[in-house]
């Protein structure tokens, strides 16, 4: 087939069709430049469901079978104790992968997936489906204006009832989330982390879990996640010297809320030391932000970073930063909420010029390839 550029769509294969694959497949099946041929899964009866709704799509249970065909680019949402083996044998088949949050289950595991794709030239990108987000991408905006002055200190909080997963815990299910969020919003890398938790229901899997992370210039984050909560909350709040901003993901009309609120330091006398406290009870704006599908964007960008050969926004190495807080958080978990340090090599990894383009938008909807020189992000 021939897609909106006048170039043969890019042929697709996804594996993994149980909870999330489904929505990635809906998107792939819709795209334009994308002809989704392949759907791989152990389970027989997530492959009728396929051939149910997709009658044309093939499918498999073999994921080799797949591999040796000739789609371009492999889309893995299986378990994340999976994504290493079956990313590395897409890569080294010679296809572009899009793999789902996080990137690996271990920091070694992701460092080599980087090293194939790099070494091969194919895409490899990490499934951070909030670096896709109309809100989110608002919320960087803002924060990258300076309107919010400077930054003191983020709050975030994901909590549910469910879905309880019982091969990892809260921390390596929804902290891929907020960290991704959290290192493009501020545009800057953690230098040190820790956590507590609890594992309530199923003993030693954490189900809520209390993460501290520190960034450079004094900035402090705290992440809530719990799968065990009788409210849905998506929410990030920055407080910064001028004004503070709540990102509300489950609201409908109203995500981002700038408040105009703060504390002013005056002086009344030449000493540094004597001073009277203001507070500042000013108006709210809320901006207006247009609907896209996140996942929509996500996977829009994946083809188009395979077709033009530009990075991903959520490239490999971005992926690998978010998995290396994620071990340090996960060690903290584990020795009583130690802080860990994440080292300098941690902090330069992936810094420097960005060779590609960086997917953007305006917020009207319209899609823009920027391409730019930033450090990390
Ligand atoms: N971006 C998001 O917001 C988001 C949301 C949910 C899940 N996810 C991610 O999607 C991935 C899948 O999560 P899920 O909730 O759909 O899991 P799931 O357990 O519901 O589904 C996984 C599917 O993969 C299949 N599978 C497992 N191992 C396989 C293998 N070796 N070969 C072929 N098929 C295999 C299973 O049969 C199952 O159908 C995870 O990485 C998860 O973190 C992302």
């Amino acid at each position: 087939m021939v897609g909106f550029s006048g170039k043969a769509s890019t042929k697709v294969g996804l594996v993994g069709f149980g909870y999330w694959g489904p929505k990635l497949v809906r998107n792939f099946s819709q795209m334009p430049d994308a002809d989704l041929e392949w759907v791989v899964d152990l389970d027989p009866t997530r492959l009728a469901r396929v051939k149910a709704q997709y009658p044309g799509v093939r499918t498999t249970s073999d994921f080799e079978e797949m591999l040796r065909s000739d789609v371009e680019a492999v889309v893995v949402a299986t378990p994340i104790r999976t994504h290493y083996r079956l990313a590395k044998a897409a890569l080294l088949a010679g296809k572009h992968v899009m793999v789902e949050k996080p990137l690996t289950a271990s920091s070694a595991e992701g460092e080599e997936l980087v090293h194939i794709a790099e070494r091969m030239g194919l895409t490899l990108m990490v499934g951070h489906t909030f670096e896709y987000n109309a809100a989110i991408r608002t919320l960087r905006e803002i924060v990258v204006s300076g309107e919010l002055g400077e930054i003191h200190y983020v709050d975030a909080a994901r909590l549910n009832l469910g879905l309880f997963q019982h091969d990892i815990n809260v921390l390596w299910d929804l902290a891929p989330h907020d960290l991704s969020i959290l290192m493009y919003v501020l545009q800057r890398d953690p230098v040190a982390v820790s956590a507590r938790g609890s594992a309530s229901v199923r003993p030693g899997i954490h189900d809520v879990a209390y993460v501290e992370v520190r960034f450079p210039d004094n900035i402090l984050a705290h992440v809530h996640l719990s799968w065990l909560d009788p409210c849905k909350v998506r929410r990030v709040t920055i407080v910064g010297s001028k004004k503070m901003v709540v990102c509300n993901d489950v609201s409908d009309g109203e995500k981002i809320r700038i408040y105009d609120k703060g504390v002013d330091r005056t002086y009344e006398t030449d000493k540094f030391d004597e001073f009277h406290l203001q507070y500042r009870y000013g108006g709210v704006q809320i901006p207006h932000v247009p609907f896209q599908e996140p996942l929509n964007m996500q996977c829009e960008h994946f083809v188009s970073c395979v077709r033009t050969g530009a990075r991903p926004q959520s490239d490999g190495r971005v992926g690998l930063k978010v998995v290396r807080v994620l071990e340090q958080a996960d060690k903290s978990l584990h020795n009583g909420g130690a802080r860990e340090p994440l080292g300098p090599a941690y902090a330069t990894a992936g810094t420097g010029v960005r060779n590609g383009g960086v997917l953007t938008s305006d917020f009207q909807g319209n899609r823009i390839l920027e391409t730019q020189v930033c450090n990390g992000h």
